[in-house]
């Protein structure tokens, strides 16, 4: 365990306690607000940060006091061996919160054994119940499987969050449906502004709506709604509605009003470490790595990005080092 001497904090006075580690680039969905129709490149399999080096890596972060880990992708269920990786994570000695972001098509049968991989809550990707409307999004028929899991989720009583990126003319009346999924089958409900990562140079629809947007549609609907207080490190503002079993959220990820209280970093597949979602990747681990580098010197490193980190998401967007266009896939950057 770390002592306070050995706690990661940035150059903002932000404690650093949470690592999302994406571990592939693969999916077998093609959201359209993620990837073009035909795919993105992706990586080669060598250059992927090993099952082995995503496990030192932790190691040396749970020594710093990072203890809550998001497994997420690409598809996180695309890589083999996933299970395996999950369970030694959580044998890593101060790995105490470990989850888990998926589309929920292709881990159904998997599901029962999430307990017993220490997998403490889950997000599943879905954006509307309408079948049609689910297809033109992604651009796969799977609904009935990611049903199937969310059902499945809720038989194992493994605590489940909806992610709906909310898009003009997609599926916007679809907020109510699944708002509703928070009456018995989720413990929150999450509405997320749609951010330009979609793999090309297309900007979102300025047509869609925003936080405001979304929470004005939500009170029209459900006007006894009560906002919650926030905690360090939130991004949604968390909303309980009378009766409901789970809480409803809105995630401004575009208009980037929750940065300030921010304690995450991410790791792509490939191991480049980005202390922004909107940053272009600070350095690469998995060179320092086959580079021969020590345990301190990895943990050196870290400290230095975390200790340059920009102050939120429009200053780190301005910072990249690009042209400043995005043309990232989230599903290289880990949702
Ligand atoms: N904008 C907002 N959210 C996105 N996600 C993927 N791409 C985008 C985007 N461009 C979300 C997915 C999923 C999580 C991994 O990130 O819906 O819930
Ligand atoms: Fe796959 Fe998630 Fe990207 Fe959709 S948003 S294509 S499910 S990685």
């Amino acid at each position: 365990m770390s002592n306070n001497r050995d706690i990661l904090v940035d150059n903002h006075g932000r404690r650093i306690n949470y690592l999302r580690l994406a571990v592939t680039d693969r999916c077998n969905l093609r959201c359209f607000y993620c990837m073009p129709e035909e795919g993105i490149k992706y990586v080669d399999r060598t250059d992927l940060m090993s099952y082995e080096e995503m496990l030192r890596l932790l190691k040396v972060l749970a020594a710093v006091g990072v203890n809550k880990v998001r497994i997420t992708g690409g598809e996180p269920f695309v890589r083999k061996g996933l299970e395996d990786f999950i369970t030694r994570l959580n044998a890593v000695e101060g790995i105490t919160d470990i989850r888990l972001t998926t589309n929920g098509t292709v881990s159904q049968k998997l599901i029962s054994d999430f307990r017993r991989m220490g997998i403490k809550g889950v997000n599943l990707s879905l954006d509307s119940l309408d079948r049609e409307r689910f297809f033109n999004i992604t651009r796969r028929d799977l609904l009935p499987q990611v049903l199937d899991s969310l059902e499945a989720l809720n038989q194992s009583e493994i605590p489940v969050k909806i992610n709906t990126v909310v898009m003009a003319g997609r599926n916007t009346r679809d907020v109510i449906p699944l708002a509703e999924l928070a009456r018995t089958q989720a413990d929150e409900v999450r509405f997320i502004e749609e951010m330009p990562f979609n793999g090309s140079e297309g900007l979102p629809n300025p047509e869609n709506w925003d936080h405001i947007r979304i929470l004005q549609e939500l009170k029209e609907h459900f006007p006894d709604m009560q906002r919650q207080p926030m905690n360090f490190g939130d991004t949604a503002v968390r909303y309980s509605v009378p009766g409901f079993k789970g809480k409803l959220g809105i995630i401004a990820a575009y208009s980037r009003t929750f940065c300030g209280s921010c304690n995450r970093i991410r790791l792509t597949p490939t191991g480049t470490v980005k202390t922004c979602l909107y940053d272009s990747g600070v350095f690469n681990i998995r060179d320092l790595m086959r580079e021969g580098a020590t345990d301190k010197q990895i943990e050196t490193a870290v400290r230095e990005a975390v200790g340059n980190r920009a102050r939120n998401g429009h200053e780190a967007e301005k910072n990249r080092f690009s042209n400043g266009s995005i043309q990232e896939s989230m599903s290289t950057i880990g949702g």
